[in-house]
This record gives structure tokens, C-alpha cells and sequence, in this order.
């Protein structure tokens, strides 16, 4: 299966998840990036071109990023299956499944909730959404 794994960090948390999944995987990265001023999203890869698209954010008001949001719906017709790996301090994974279920009309293959504390430690295990297929 040829994997893709696009995450949106703003301070390191959700890149450092996600920098484990692509090790674990020796797959392809990309990373959403956000202009606030022309509220547009840039990402360098074509996701039509993977089998599963690994999706890795953090929650932010118990939601999925605008710009993850953004980056869905833009890439909706592209993306054959996903999982999505979110990070957090309290929670709100069932929301951002929900999110992502209702801009691509389909259900993550796996998803994956980890606590922003454990992080810096190393102490977290991604490999639920490595073996989801
Ligand atoms: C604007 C904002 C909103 C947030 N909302 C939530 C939330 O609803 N639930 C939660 O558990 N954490 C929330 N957080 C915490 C982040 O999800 C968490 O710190 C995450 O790991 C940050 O990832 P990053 O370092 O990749 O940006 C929020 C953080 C920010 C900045």
C-alpha cells in the first residue's frame, strides 16, 4: 500500500507524531501550510497518486483545523482511504472523525487520538494507524 502522510502543526506537536508514522511507513510526507491573510492552504503533493492518505493534525475547539478542513474538501475527489492521527490536551477526536466522515463522505480506515503531553517523551504509540488498512 502506498502511503502519504500530510499533517498541519503549529507548534511541533503533531509534526513530531507524525515524523513517527513516516519513519515507521518510509513513506512520503507533506505538510499543509495556511496563509490567514488569503485564508488559503498550500501542499506539494498529489494524494490521487497514494493509496491511503494519513491524515495528522491537532484538534483545535474540539474540531479539525480550518486549514485541515480546507485542505479535505480542496483534495475531497483525491483521497481514496485516510486515517487520521489527531493531538490534544483534552480531547474531541469523535468531532474531528466526524469532520473528515462528512467533507469526504467516507469513515477513516483507523483513527488516533494522542495526548500533546506524552509527545515530547516519546512515550505514544502510533502503531494503530500504521497496521489500519
Ligand atoms: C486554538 C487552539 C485550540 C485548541 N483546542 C483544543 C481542543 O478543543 N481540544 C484539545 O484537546 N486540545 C486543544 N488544543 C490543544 C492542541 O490540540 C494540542 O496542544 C496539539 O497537540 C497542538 O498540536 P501542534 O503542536 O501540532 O500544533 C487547542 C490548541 C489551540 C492552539
Amino acid at each position: 500500500m502506498k502511503n502519504l502522510v500530510v499533517y498541519y502543526s503549529k507548534t511541533g506537536h503533531t509534526r513530531n507524531a507524525a515524523e513517527k508514522v513516516i519513519a515507521s511507513l518510509n513513506c512520503d510526507k507533506d505538510e499543509i501550510t495556511y496563509d490567514a491573510a488569503s485564508k488559503a492552504v498550500t501542499a506539494s503533493r498529489n494524494p490521487a497518486n497514494y493509496d491511503r492518505v494519513i491524515v495528522c493534525c491537532p484538534i483545535h475547539a474540539f474540531n479539525l483545523p480550518q486549514p485541515v478542513a480546507l485542505y479535505l474538501t480542496i483534495n475531497k475527489d483525491k483521497i481514496k482511504s485516510y486515517s487520521l492521527l489527531v493531538t490534544c490536551r483534552l480531547g474531541g477526536l469523535k468531532s474531528c472523525v466526524a469532520n473528515a466522515t462528512r467533507i469526504l463522505g467516507k469513515k477513516p480506515l483507523a483513527s488516533l487520538k494522542i495526548n500533546a503531553n506524552a509527545i515530547p517523551a516519546g512515550k505514544y504509540d502510533v502503531r494503530p494507524i500504521i497496521q489500519s488498512s
